[in-house]
């Protein structure tokens, strides 16, 4: 039996990570751009470990050269999403990617990004939000380019402030001032921390950045007062096991730490990260937790109830949610 017809929400989601490889592909060939060596011969995206997967991350994104092909991208993903199910997905956004920062460029990349949202909505029956996210390896200095942005243009559709990147590079704090920003503009704040990092990243993340959400957060289990500070905080954790799996975060399926953090209290939701990077999809991450663990229809209730409360969206968005779920759990 698979989940694929199953109803989901996605809040862990990079939008160029979700960039089918055959897709940056084509992009490459309409522009004469020669990246095979990102490339295996399956034609997936190849590389060694975390830090090779950046590079060829960054590497697939420099196909991506203006708004048209960011509005080709949102549709591709959603289109992808959707087919698994997911009828609401918030996505991570970088200006560093579009535009490099520039507050003119970057409207117009997320106007093309929005229509096709629109679109994606009336032909595939997914809603997507975007939170702006700094690249942590690129500094502070260029994380507040990425804040102003977020701030100039938060609304209906960029409704989040986050960070994602290399994460053992440089300390949380040093990006205070563009999450206090971003904060005080009213984004709702998430930050990746604790998929690399130890449970002092969580813990300096949580003290310095404050944010409602974490990406990953698995490295937080291995110290259990934190785990129950993130429980009684109420702080949610969007966990993405495939991708912690295949990026060798976790030895495996068996070790992951996402029973031991439900069971401890903590909101824990389920997501792809970069699904084609990882050979995953919202489909893939059910079906696992259904084989691997024996969780059936009652956890991923519990699941998408945790992610509708977290999601980063206005309240009748979230009640048109709501009812979708109803009709379809
Ligand atoms: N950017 C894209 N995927 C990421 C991940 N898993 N961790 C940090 N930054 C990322
Ligand atoms: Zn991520």
């Amino acid at each position: 039996m698979s989940y694929r017809s199953y109803p989901k929400l996605e809040l862990h989601l990079h939008l160029e990570g979700g960039a089918p490889p055959a897709f940056i592909r084509g992009l490459a060939k309409e522009k004469g751009i020669d990246i095979h060596k990102i490339f295996d011969e399956q034609g997936g995206y190849a590389y060694r470990d975390f830090d090779h997967f950046l590079r060829v991350y960054e590497a697939a994104c420099t196909t991506l050269q203006g708004p048209e092909d960011f509005r080709r991208l949102v549709l591709a993903v959603l289109e992808e999403s959707a087919s698994n199910g997911v009828i609401y997905s918030e996505t991570f956004l970088s200006p560093d990617f579009c535009g490099g920062g520039d507050l003119e460029a970057w409207r117009d990349y997320l106007g093309a990004m929005t229509d096709a949202a629109a679109q994606a909505e009336r032909d595939f029956g997914i809603t997507l939000k975007g939170i702006i996210t700094c690249i942590r390896h690129n500094g502070p200095e260029q994380a507040k380019t990425a804040a102003r942005c977020a701030v100039e243009t938060k609304g209906d559709f960029i409704t989040g402030f986050g960070m994602a990147g290399a994460e053992m590079m440089g300390r949380p704090g040093d990006f205070a001032y563009s999450f206090d920003m971003a904060r005080e503009a009213g984004l709702r704040i998430t930050c990746h921390a604790g998929e690399w990092g130890g449970p002092d990243m969580v813990a300096d993340t949580i003290r310095d950045l404050r944010p409602e959400r974490i990406g990953h957060g698995i490295n937080a289990a291995k110290d259990l007062a934190l785990v129950d500070e993130i429980a009684e905080q109420g702080i949610v954790l969007e966990v993405c096991p495939g991708s912690n799996v295949f990026l060798n975060a976790v030895e495996s399926w068996e070790a992951h730490p996402i029973r031991l953090l439900r069971d401890r209290g903590v909101k824990v939701t389920v997501s792809t990260d970069d699904p084609p990077f990882f050979h995953t999809t919202m489909t893939r991450e059910y079906d696992m937790l259904a084989e691997k663990y024996g969780w059936d229809e009652t956890d991923f209730a519990a699941l998408n109830q945790t992610a509708l409360e977290a999601a980063f969206c206005d309240v009748a968005t979230r009640e048109r949610i709501a009812k979708k779920l109803e009709a379809a759990q």
